[in-house]
């Protein structure tokens, strides 16, 4: 196992690549070193014949808050080739599979990356929320056609309008997660499941993932950067200004004058 810097660990066993977000302090909150460590790992797991998945998780009680949102506010990124558009862009592309173990809290992206992986496992503690709006901000990386896709129209917009959580039974209900397991298990099941592609053939699972994306893959594309550019927008408004102000402050928003 090697520790890259800022908090991403990243252990290749048994044809597994492990990606783990460990920044238990912040609450696992992604900055733009550990978007790039994540990267390069997907990056180095996809060129290496010996892994036949790769698996990412995060803490025991959480797997991540979403952005940094101190970074969001100081280095917000400006272009699609900021480190968090690169990281979702090697993820969404990805040919191997994508297994995520996910326990406690998944905000943000934090969910949003969950979309773009192909099996998920929860706990039964875990909690997805995309709070995207009560920051000022827009949904991101094709969440705004992946999540009405799977939820439908009007229970996306509980989710991405009014930023309601989902709990772990309602996201393997919506297809957003194959399985709830207690807190505990989560982890090793997810990796069992991982390992099982190391019996498979690689080529036939890899080209039933393209397949299996091909439908939507332009589509996709297109959502990412119609959203990457609202997104930035966005995040440069006094909305969102007043939100993050708000968060570092440990105050409630005011959005009243706007
Ligand atoms: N970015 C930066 N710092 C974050 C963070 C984030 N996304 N999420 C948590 N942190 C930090 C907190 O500021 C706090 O730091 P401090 O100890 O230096 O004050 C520390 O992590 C612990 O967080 P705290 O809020 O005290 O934990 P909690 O259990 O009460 O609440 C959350 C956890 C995740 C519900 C809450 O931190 C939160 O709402 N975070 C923001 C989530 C978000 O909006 N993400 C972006 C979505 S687009």
């Amino acid at each position: 196992m090697f520790v890259l810097p800022m908090t991403i660990t990243v252990d290749t066993s048994a044809g597994v690549a492990t990606i783990a977000i460990a920044r238990p302090q912040k609450k696992n909150a992604l900055t733009s070193a550990m978007y790039k460590a994540m990267t390069d790992a997907i990056t180095a797991a996809v060129a290496d014949n010996a892994v036949r998945a790769l698996l990412i998780t995060g803490q025991p009680g959480v797997f991540t808050s979403g952005n940094d949102l101190e970074e969001f506010m100081q280095q917000p990124p400006a272009s699609e080739d900021s480190p968090v558009f690169r990281f979702m862009q090697t993820l969404a592309v990805c040919d191997k599979p994508i297994v995520a173990a996910v326990s406690g809290l998944a905000v943000g992206i934090g969910v949003t990356m969950l979309l773009h992986c192909d099996l998920v496992y929860l706990s039964d503690e875990a909690r997805l929320a995309m709070p995207f709006v009560s920051l000022g901000l827009v949904p991101e990386f094709a969440s705004s056609l992946l999540l009405p896709q799977l939820l439908g129209r009007v229970r996306a917009a509980e989710k991405l309008l009014l930023g309601e959580a989902f709990t772990a039974i309602e996201a393997v209900e919506c297809g957003i997660a194959n399985a709830v397991l207690p807190a505990g298990e989560v982890l090793g099941h997810a990796r069992r499941i991982a390992e099982r592609f190391n019996a498979l053939p690689p080529n036939a699972v890899r080209d039933t993932k393209r397949l299996m994306r091909s439908c939507s893959k332009d589509a996709i594309a297109r959502a990412m950067n119609d959203e990457a550019a609202v997104f930035i927008e966005h995040l440069r408004c006094p909305e969102a200004q007043e939100a993050l102000e708000a968060f570092l402050a440990k105050r409630k928003p005011d959005f009243s004058r706007f």
